[in-house]
């Protein structure tokens, strides 16, 4: 699925060796783009990938929580100088009530989800100017909607949706697009757990779509905001649950 707009652009994507960040990278580098993901863990699997969308994709080790990784990312990425594209995705989650949640846990969580965020963009920034580049983040469901349990990680999603409109209002002059996505329950590692407890049901029925995500469902929405087509769209955060908000 070329697009001839995504030919010689360039995106990072954090986080991308699984999930949704792999999807990301998967769905931006089909359109065309050359694309360099960052994560803390083994991207054997993306490279196996890599081979399926022509070598386009390429995995470095960098931990968003290192602003120095961060930099050395969007070098390998930058043409020239410019970055068209940056997707936040590397996160965290967390389930401990208020009383088990250690200050450790929650500056850990805050520190890869929001904090993860901020490194990347100030590594990205003279890139993404050069360029009137764009920055998408995947928040949560959760940053709208009050989940027991979930303190530290609503929190971090809570403050990346203000700093995606607190950035568009200030990147905007700069050409720069600044946008965000709330996915619900999505498939993924991360969710895995909830699936083991078998809570996949409880999830699912609170769906108006009645299945959960899958994180494609999340990229090819990333894909359309990191594109020219949402040349008008900025300071958004936008809700791919099924329908689960809308129905609560
Ligand atoms: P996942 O756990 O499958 O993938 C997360 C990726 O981020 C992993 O490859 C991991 O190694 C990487 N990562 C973690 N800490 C990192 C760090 N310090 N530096 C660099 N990379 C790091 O999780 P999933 O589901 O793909 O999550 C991706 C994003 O989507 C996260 O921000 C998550 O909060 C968000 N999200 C996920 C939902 C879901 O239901 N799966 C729902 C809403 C949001």
């Amino acid at each position: 699925m070329t697009d001839q707009w995504f030919a010689d652009r360039t995106a990072v994507v954090t986080g991308g060796a699984r999930g949704i960040g792999r999807a990301c990278a998967r769905s931006l580098a089909e359109r065309g783009a050359t694309v360099v993901v960052g994560d803390v863990n083994e991207p054997a699997d993306l490279l196996a990938d890599a081979d399926i969308v022509s070598g386009s994709v390429r995995a470095l080790e960098a931990d968003v929580r290192e602003p120095s990784d961060l930099e050395a990312l969007v070098a390998a990425a930058a043409d020239d100088g410019e970055l068209n594209v940056l997707v936040n995705n590397a996160g965290v989650v967390t389930r401990e009530s208020i009383d088990d949640l250690s200050s450790e846990r929650w500056n850990d969580v805050l520190e890869t989800n929001l904090t993860g965020a901020y490194n990347a963009i100030r590594a990205a920034k003279p890139a993404l100017c050069a360029a009137s580049g764009s920055i998408v983040t995947v928040s949560s469901l959760l940053s709208h909607v009050g989940y027991p349990d979930r303190a530290a990680y609503s929190a971090s999603k809570g403050g990346l949706d203000a700093l995606t409109r607190a950035l568009a209002a200030e990147l905007g002059s700069q050409g720069v697009r600044v946008n965000a996505v709330n996915p619900g329950f999505i498939r993924t590692t991360m969710t895995d757990p909830y699936r083991e407890v078998g809570e996949e049901k409880r999830f699912r029925e609170k769906t108006a779509l009645d299945r959960l995500g899958e994180p494609e469902d999340v990229a090819e929405f990333v894909a359309f905001l990191a594109s020219e087509k949402a040349r008008f769209v900025t300071g958004e955060t936008v809700l791919i649950d099924g329908g689960q908000a809308a129905i609560r």
